[in-house]
């Protein structure tokens, strides 16, 4: 006998999770489907972002910083330590009791919005009934909507398969129970970046090999040149324009043939190696072809602005479809899908997705960049504050960076912010809003601000675009 839903979720991430609930808020009879285990084999929901993505990694950035806190920036508050210690075994004890506190969260959520949890892998099974049958391990259900958010997997270097032991991906890097003497990274993108800054913060030697000439290229590069200061200047070795060669691993660590940017043959010798260089789309054991789902060239499956695969009534989030693979995207999409399947009208403004690199100094922006603006030959004006400035920047102690807004040059309205520096991460939500709302920098330079504080930076450098700033 078949159990019957309204909407069924495959997959337990932000996409999925978000999208159930927000289904069951609406009226329906919502089933959610996800396969990911805990150390014990009991479900752990959240998928990526809470197990082995957003959370546990901003877990050990927030241990790792008190440690180089206390390590190096202490002494200038008149703070003396002595006999400071680093125990890894905690640390990473910690971030696995924050990432239970969300799994357990979401199971709680669940139960409060009378979801049906099913814990194994979802599969297409036939078209049946109008709707769809997926089978978890011997259970069958029918679905009349089906959510897709089976999210995304990290990507291995050809050749070189994860072995989590030496060479990691994202889970093995969360896991790592030593400081290592020497880490090498490939890839200088979001994970490299953070990932490299907890365990060169923690002591270890990091070299990380990027494969482009530019750092950072999807950053405004004015932002992403200053960051690359701070990066350089705390002692992150970042090699650009490399070509990786040949890996081996053997008992001694990891060997890595590369040619650097002049074409010269060069060897790194690691103890561990984290490959982080992307992630591809996850539909392994969903059916897709069992019911003519179609994926595009990437395997990510094909949908429209609407988050609609090519199958009626059948709906794709996240990862797994095409934009950022972010987890603040994939909720948005989630939301709006079931807003949709209720006959309602949900959107997710692509524009004004902001995006957030934890490292110190913080990376954050909203809209288009510098460059992309010139390139598309848009008349706008610009604005920086540097955060040197900003007198709640001096009493925290940490004045690198600063907030860079962009606007049009004619209507004044607000295209792009790009923050390096303290808190960027939560600077970021007020320019979010006012671009949501269309605002004007105008807008933002005569809103009065709490003093003293960092947000009036950005108010600062909304003056800038106007040339009046005050404090600068
Ligand atoms: P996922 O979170 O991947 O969830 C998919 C779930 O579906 C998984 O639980 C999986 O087991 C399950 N599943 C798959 N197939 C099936 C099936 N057939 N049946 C049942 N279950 C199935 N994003 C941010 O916005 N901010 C961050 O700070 C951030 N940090 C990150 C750090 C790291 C190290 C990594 C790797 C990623 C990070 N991300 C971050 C990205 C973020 O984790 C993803 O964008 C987000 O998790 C995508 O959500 P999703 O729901 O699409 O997929
Ligand atoms: P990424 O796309 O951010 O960076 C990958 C980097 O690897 C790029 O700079 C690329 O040029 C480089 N690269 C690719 N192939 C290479 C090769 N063969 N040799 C050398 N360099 C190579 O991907 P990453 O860091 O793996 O993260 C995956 C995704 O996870 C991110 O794009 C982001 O969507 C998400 N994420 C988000 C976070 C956040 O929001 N703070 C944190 C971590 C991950």
């Amino acid at each position: 006998m078949s159990k019957n839903f309204d909407v069924i979720v495959i997959g337990g991430g932000p996409g999925g999770y978000i999208a159930a609930i927000r289904a069951a808020q609406l009226g329906f009879n919502v089933a959610c489907i996800d396969e990911w285990k805990n150390a014990k084999g009991g479900p752990a929901l959240g998928g990526t972002c809470t197990n082995v993505g957003c959370i546990p990694s901003k877990a050990l950035l927030q241990s790792s910083e008190h440690y180089d806190q206390a390590s190096h920036h202490f002494a200038d508050h008149g703070i003396s330590v002595s006999g400071l210690e680093m125990d890894v075994g905690r640390m990473i004890a910690r971030k696995d009791i924050v990432v239970k506190q969300n799994n357990d969260g979401i199971q709680y959520l669940f139960k409060k919005n009378k979801i049906t949890f099913f814990h194994g892998r979802g599969t297409f099974a036939a078209a049946k009934d109008g709707g769809y049958e997926i089978t978890v391990g011997e259970e069958s259900l029918v679905g009349k909507h089906i959510v897709i958010a089976t999210g995304s997997n990290a990507r291995a270097l050809p050749g070189t398969p994860f072995d989590e032991e030496l060479v990691l991906s994202n889970d093995g890097a969360l896991r790592v129970g030593a400081v290592p003497k020497k880490l090498g990274l490939i890839g200088s993108g979001v994970i490299g970046l953070e990932m490299g800054s907890v365990w060169r913060r923690l002591g270890a030697e990091v070299t990380i090999l990027e494969g482009l000439p530019t750092f950072l290229g999807a950053v405004d590069e004015q932002i992403a040149k200053e960051a690359k200061k701070a990066f350089d200047k705390q002692g992150l070795k970042i090699n650009l324009g490399v070509k990786v060669g040949e890996i081996k691993t053997g008992k001694k660590g990891v060997n890595i043939a590369y040619t650097d940017a002049k074409g010269e043959a060069q060897l790194l010798d690691v103890d561990k190696l984290i490959v982080s260089i992307g992630r591809v789309p996850n539909t392994i054991g969903l059916g897709a072809e069992v019911v003519g789902l179609a994926l595009d060239e990437r395997g990510a499956i094909t949908v429209d602005g609407d988050c609609k695969t090519n199958l009626p009534n059948v709906w794709a989030v996240g990862d797994v479809v095409r934009g950022p693979m972010l987890a603040h995207k994939a909720e948005e999409e989630g939301v709006a899908v079931a807003e949709r399947i209720a006959g309602q009208h949900g959107h997710v403004n692509f524009n004004t997705v902001p995006w957030v690199i934890y490292t110190n100094p913080e990376i954050a922006w909203v809209g288009q960049t510098e460059q992309q603006l010139k390139g598309a030959g848009r008349a706008y004006k610009a604005g920086t504050f540097p955060f040197l400035a900003n007198g709640r920047a001096r009493a925290l102690g940490d004045t690198t960076g600063m907030v860079k807004m962009l606007a049009d040059a004619a209507t004044d309205e607000i295209l792009g912010v790009h923050i390096v520096g303290p808190q960027a991460s939560e600077l970021i939500a007020e320019c979010v809003m006012a671009m949501e709302f269309r605002a004007s920098a105008e807008d933002i330079a005569r809103i009065c601000h709490a003093h003293p504080s960092l947000s009036e930076s950005t108010k600062e450098a909304a003056l800038a675009v106007d040339k009046r700033t005050l404090n600068f």
